[in-house]
């Protein structure tokens, strides 16, 4: 059996309900929502409402229309990045950012945006003082990842929020490793804006994801199109979620993620949270067992969701994954994991490093049998 230690990348396995809620909506519910009057499109119309209200409940969001529906984290972060700024505005983000983040920042610098990057710690841990210290009259947004993929190090969210609401900026969370995990409430940590996965900690399908865009925020679409409303006006309509949901949606994909979220809510963010802190416990103990190995981050759970980087000796890290999986059967992610700015700043850009990251389906049983895999191999090396 697999021991599958790649869940920053995508949860897996999904919860069956996840499966049975897609394959039910391609055999019984398979027409296109919003585009026709009958009782199938009816049906798969309040299928996505119905998923829409439970990501507004999970995030504290009042009004469920105020969530759109993306393909996926990126997309999201794309759509509210370009979105709102525009040449001579000033945006504030940190170094430890995904490329989700920082590829969109460089594109709009290209634009006349002026970026501040602020340098994180080598665990990658942030001080929300150097953000206050780095606002200026053009200051129009602070954007950062809520956990790292990474080192799984949690950023100062909170401090951020009030720091933001303070000085009249809007802050955006890229929620890609958090959502379902930790607790996101976007009034109390004053979100403008709040993009996540579906495919991760919510336990959907890939191909899935969404934004929440606060009421009063202006964003410019990315796309026109079809949205089978006000479909005699060559405008994109106005309202939401229709102004951001031009084409066929996923259905299939959003009725999956829809369950996913029912198992987060049902089982309690906090209980897998629980389960997720203990197994990274064990895997930090027994780590540090292990002298050959340097674990990168903060190897406190309190600082950082289940994500832990390590390397062996000067090891390249692909040789140590590719090791693990051939040998071992233990599927990991190593190399740089789409964030150069982080592992430049963990001091990881040249060696990339083995990433593990648990979800709410790991065992203490894979825990023990990954250390006891990196033993052997640490035994075998010269
Ligand atoms: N962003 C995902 C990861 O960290 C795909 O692996």
């Amino acid at each position: 059996m697999m021991i599958y230690l790649d869940n920053a990348a995508t949860t897996w396995p999904k919860p069956e309900q996840t499966v049975a809620s897609i394959a039910d909506c391609i055999r019984n519910n398979g027409a296109n929502p919003g585009r026709g009057g009958h009782k199938m499109s009816l049906a798969a119309g309040r299928l996505i409402y119905n998923a829409r209200e439970l990501l507004a409940k999970l995030f504290n969001v009042d009004n469920p229309s105020r969530i759109i529906f993306t393909g996926n984290a990126t997309e999201s972060l794309n759509l509210v990045l370009k979105g709102i700024l525009k040449p001579g505005n000033h945006v504030i983000t940190s170094s430890m950012e995904h490329n989700a983040v920082a590829r969109p920042l460089h594109f709009l610098k290209g634009q006349g945006v002026e970026v501040s990057e602020i340098e994180c710690s080598p665990a990658g841990i942030m001080d929300p003082g150097d953000v206050e210290k780095a606002i200026r009259k053009n200051t129009t947004a602070i954007v950062v990842l809520h956990a790292s993929n990474v080192n799984g190090v949690i950023m100062p969210v909170e401090r951020l929020g009030e720091i933001a609401a303070n000085h009249g900026i809007k802050f955006i969370l890229d929620a890609a490793q958090t959502a379902g995990l930790l607790d996101i409430d976007v009034e109390r940590l004053h979100l403008d804006a709040l993009a996540f996965t579906g495919h991760k900690g919510l336990y959907g399908p890939q191909g899935t994801g969404g934004l929440f865009i606060r009421e009063g925020l202006e964003v410019i679409p990315l796309l026109q199109g079809g949205t089978g409303s006000k479909s005699e006006s060559l405008e994109q309509p106005p309202d939401l979620p229709d102004r951001f949901e031009s084409g066929t949606p996923n259905t299939p994909g959003i009725a999956g993620l829809a369950e996913g979220v029912r198992v987060v809510t049902e089982k309690g963010l906090g209980e897998i949270r629980k389960h997720e802190n203990m197994l990274l416990r064990r895997f930090l103990d027994g780590l540090e067992q292990l002298k050959q190995i340097q674990i990168y981050g903060p190897g406190n759970p309190m600082l950082q969701v289940p994500v832990v980087s390590i390397n062996v000796k000067d090891q390249d890290s692909s040789e140590i994954a590719f090791i693990l999986d051939k040998v071992f059967n233990i599927a990991c992610r190593s190399g740089l994991h789409c964030s150069p700015q982080a592992h430049k700043t963990i001091g990881t850009l040249n060696q990339g490093a083995v990433r593990f990251s648990f979800s709410m389906y790991n065992t203490i049983e894979d825990v023990d049998k990954t250390l006891h895999a990196l033993e052997g191999i640490i035994a075998e090396m010269p």
